[in-house]
């Protein structure tokens, strides 16, 4: 069988519900700005380092933190990269969990330090406060904090922020508040608002502005934090320019395209509900997620997430996820599914999830 990715890449029919990646428009100003740049050139040059200034200013604007500063990164991947690599000396601990998204307990790793992936899965599918408190050690330098988190969907009420940032400030640790969901969920309270001297926000145009293949986002910190880390920011000839401006066009325009798109996504999700209730012993554990993704529990199907995969993508060409990629301990409970797609994908898989989950059952 080829690889899931080599094969949906290759075709241009599949529901792309496997990457939580957002597939509906914005504005029509994003691709004119990038046809302008194409049309100018302006690529032959290395982008200035630090940044578009009109980009820097939308992002601060956006998340309504005038006095942080921030860097432009390769999306937020190269920027949770260079912080683990700042923030976690070998031998260092970061509080983490399982369900969670791995690839940046992989970059803590890398350099040596450990994970705690506290298992949260039917555990309010989030943080306990005592959970964290039990797992800081002296070793301790940050808090990982997934608001919304991929890939449950779940995001922190406001007293819980509170809670986390209090005992952030109690132990003198460093918040790493990963918001790359922010927009798709409905009172979002950043950790900077109890915690602006050492929350860290990492910030994404791929999921909310629908740029995952631009490759641009964000690290935005206090500013004496962002000059101290920069010696450590890998991207010195600067970011992607194609990517910087439509950045731009999207920011500028989000009061324009956001509110439609969280009205889909919604649709979308009761789409995705009706059809998981028409499957025996089949439920959504979080519902409605805050994100573009939700997962739904199989386990008592006693159906393996790898074979509904399988037969979803390579019989249908509707591509989720197994749950094992998002976590080490619950992986065969679940699958994922993303939401952020035309209805008409989402369709799809509401004609073929419950076939689909038939034809395996036997
Ligand atoms: C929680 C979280 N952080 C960061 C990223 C990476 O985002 P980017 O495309 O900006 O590198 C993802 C991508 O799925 C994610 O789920």
């Amino acid at each position: 069988m080829t690889n899931p990715f080599e094969y949906a890449h290759a075709r241009d029919d599949i529901a792309w519900m496997a990457q939580n990646t957002n597939h509906l428009p914005t504005h029509p100003l994003v691709k004119e700005r990038l046809r302008e740049i194409v049309d100018s050139g302006e690529y032959s040059k290395y982008p200035i380092a630090a940044g578009l200034d009109e980009l820097k200013r939308l992002i601060l604007d956006d998340l309504k933190l005038p006095e942080y500063d921030l860097h432009i990164t390769n999306g937020g991947t190269e920027g949770l990269y260079c912080l683990m690599r700042y923030l976690l000396p070998e031998g260092s601990q970061m509080i983490t969990s399982d369900p969670s998204y791995f690839i940046i307990h992989k970059f803590a790793k890398i350099g040596g330090a450990k994970t705690t992936d506290i298992p949260i899965y039917g555990n309010n599918f989030r943080y306990s406060i005592d959970e964290i408190k039990k797992a800081i050690t002296p070793e301790t330098k940050a808090i990982l904090l997934i608001d919304p988190l991929n890939p449950l969907g779940t995001t922190y009420p406001e007293k819980e922020i509170k809670e986390i940032c209090d005992l952030a400030r109690e132990n003198d640790l460093w918040i790493v508040n990963d918001v790359t969901y922010r927009d798709f969920a409905p009172n979002h309270v950043l950790t900077t608002k109890y915690y602006p001297e050492k929350t860290i926000v990492v910030y994404s145009v791929s999921k909310n502005c629908g740029l995952a293949g631009l490759r641009v986002g964000a690290l935005v910190g206090p500013k004496d934090f962002i000059k101290d880390i920069k010696g450590h920011m890998s991207a010195d000839l600067g970011i992607n320019i194609l990517g910087q401006h439509a950045a731009v066009a999207a920011l500028e325009t989000k009061n324009e395209w956001l509110p439609g798109m969280i009205k889909t996504c919604n649709l979308n999700q009761e789409m995705i509900r009706d059809a998981v209730e028409m499957v025996p012993e089949a439920y959504l554990p979080v519902y409605p997620s805050a994100a573009t993704m939700m997962v739904i529990d199989i386990e008592k199907t006693g159906i393996n997430g790898n074979d509904i995969q399988n037969e979803l993508l390579y019989q249908h060409q509707i591509f989720v996820r197994a749950g094992d990629y998002v976590s080490a301990t619950f992986g065969e409970k679940f699958i994922r599914v993303s939401f952020s797609i035309p209805t008409s994908d989402v369709e799809r898989f509401y004609e073929q999830f419950p076939k689909v989950m038939e034809k395996l059952k036997r």
